[in-house]
């Protein structure tokens, strides 16, 4: 059964009603990572696998939510936002949070939710929840909230209720996500733009490490705070400064040894990966596929050494591929401290390349590597 019937099949089964059904999918990033909250370019796409609400509005002032992965119920009263005794909740949460302390009036609503974005794999998943529940909120309710809205909103729950102080992308990724389309993203006023990916004879697969770093979300803060130090010393000099964004690699050199380390590190990588999404563009436009993976190998390297969310799996990963002809470039995605790594592999070969890392990594780390392939899709919507 796909997941879209499974939801709607297990809402039908708890609360016998006809409900209606919505969709937000997980996302990839192809370059740019860490970008965005840096001002900067990203080029993310939604992929084919998503999270599905099947929702009713209620007569009272209940939330009542069941967790179809995980078997679980929680209900709580509309007028009563506190942090709940079961993490998984606390998205949802978010999202009623945010549309309370923007004046925003629904009424109580019941609903069956999950997916099958892999959890912890990097794909963005908890995005994927806040976009649908918002989306799905606004259609039952006639809120009139715009799709932009949405992705602002769905990014201060994660960040004033979850606590991750994460930029935009994600969020943009699931609801302006289009079929065979990345979006490049200018994070400053967002602009963007639909590319059509296409690299002729190669495909992509995400190799997950499944490898959940707890430091994930307090290490992300840091690597924020750090970029913003760096921003406030560069100002001293350049008064102009508003972010990294406004900042060249020479000005980084210069201020060196004020910024120490490892701030300067950080800075370093955040300018680099900036200039690198324009080039990439330019790469994918012109079927580049080998330039365009030697990018994302300097991603890599970038994140590794210079911005520290790497970690000894997704590493391996990395320079595993580096002898395989058939891959043109390969790097880890999304946050870091595990998850996967987005790899650009020649069609043909798609097969033999995953057996042979999965061979190699349960040689190496006695564990298993899933493996998926991508399939670029709709972004958020609903399912008639
Ligand atoms: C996480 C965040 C995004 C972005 C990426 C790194 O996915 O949610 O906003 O910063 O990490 O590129």
């Amino acid at each position: 059964m796909q997941t879209q019937e499974r939801i709607a099949a297990k809402y039908r089964e708890i609360y016998q009603g006809s409900p209606r059904l919505f969709h937000s999918p997980g996302r990839i990033n192809l370059i740019g990572e860490h970008t965005d909250y840096n001002d900067g370019f990203v080029l993310p796409a939604s992929v084919d696998k998503a999270v599905y609400f099947a929702i009713e509005p209620r007569d009272d002032r209940n939330v009542e939510l069941y967790a179809a992965d995980l078997g679980e119920h929680y209900h709580f009263p509309l007028d009563d936002l506190s942090k709940p005794s079961v993490q998984w909740p606390v998205f949802q949460l978010g999202v009623l949070d945010q549309l309370r302390k923007n004046g925003i009036g629904i009424g109580g609503f019941q609903a069956v939710f999950g997916g099958d974005i892999p959890a912890g794999a990097g794909m963005s998943s908890s995005a994927a929840l806040e976009c649908c529940l918002l989306f799905a909120l606004n259609e039952i309710y006639t809120l009139g909230l715009s799709r932009l809205d949405i992705v602002r909103m769905a990014q201060k729950a994660e960040n004033e209720f979850v606590g991750v102080n994460c930029g935009i992308m994600d969020q943009f990724a699931s609801v302006f996500g289009r079929p065979g389309s990345v979006i490049r993203l200018d994070c400053r006023n967002l602009e963007y733009e639909y590319y059509p990916f296409v690299l002729e004879g190669y495909g992509l697969v995400l190799c997950d490490t499944t490898v959940k770093h707890s430091l994930a979300g307090s290490e992300y803060n840091t690597r924020r705070k750090e970029c913003e130090t760096g921003v406030s010393l560069l100002q001293q000099y350049y008064p102009g400064i508003k972010s990294l964004r406004d900042v060249s690699a020479d000005q980084v050199e210069r201020h060196k040894d004020e910024m120490g380390d490892p701030v300067y590190r950080r800075c370093r990588f955040i300018t680099r990966e900036i200039q690198r999404v324009p080039e990439a563009c330019q790469l994918l436009l012109e079927n580049e596929a080998q330039a365009f993976g030697a990018k994302m190998y300097e991603t890599h390297e970038g994140l590794r050494h210079d911005y520290e969310v790497s970690c000894e799996e997704l590493d391996f990963l990395v320079d595993f591929t580096r002898s395989l002809p058939e891959v043109a470039g390969a790097r880890m995605m999304g946050g870091g401290f595990g998850g996967c790594t987005i790899n650009l592999v020649r069609s043909e070969q798609l097969d033999s390349f995953e057996k042979q890392v999965k061979e190699a990594y349960l040689g190496t780390f006695g564990r298993e590597l899933p493996c998926y392939r991508v399939e670029i899709g709709a972004g958020t919507g609903e399912i008639r």
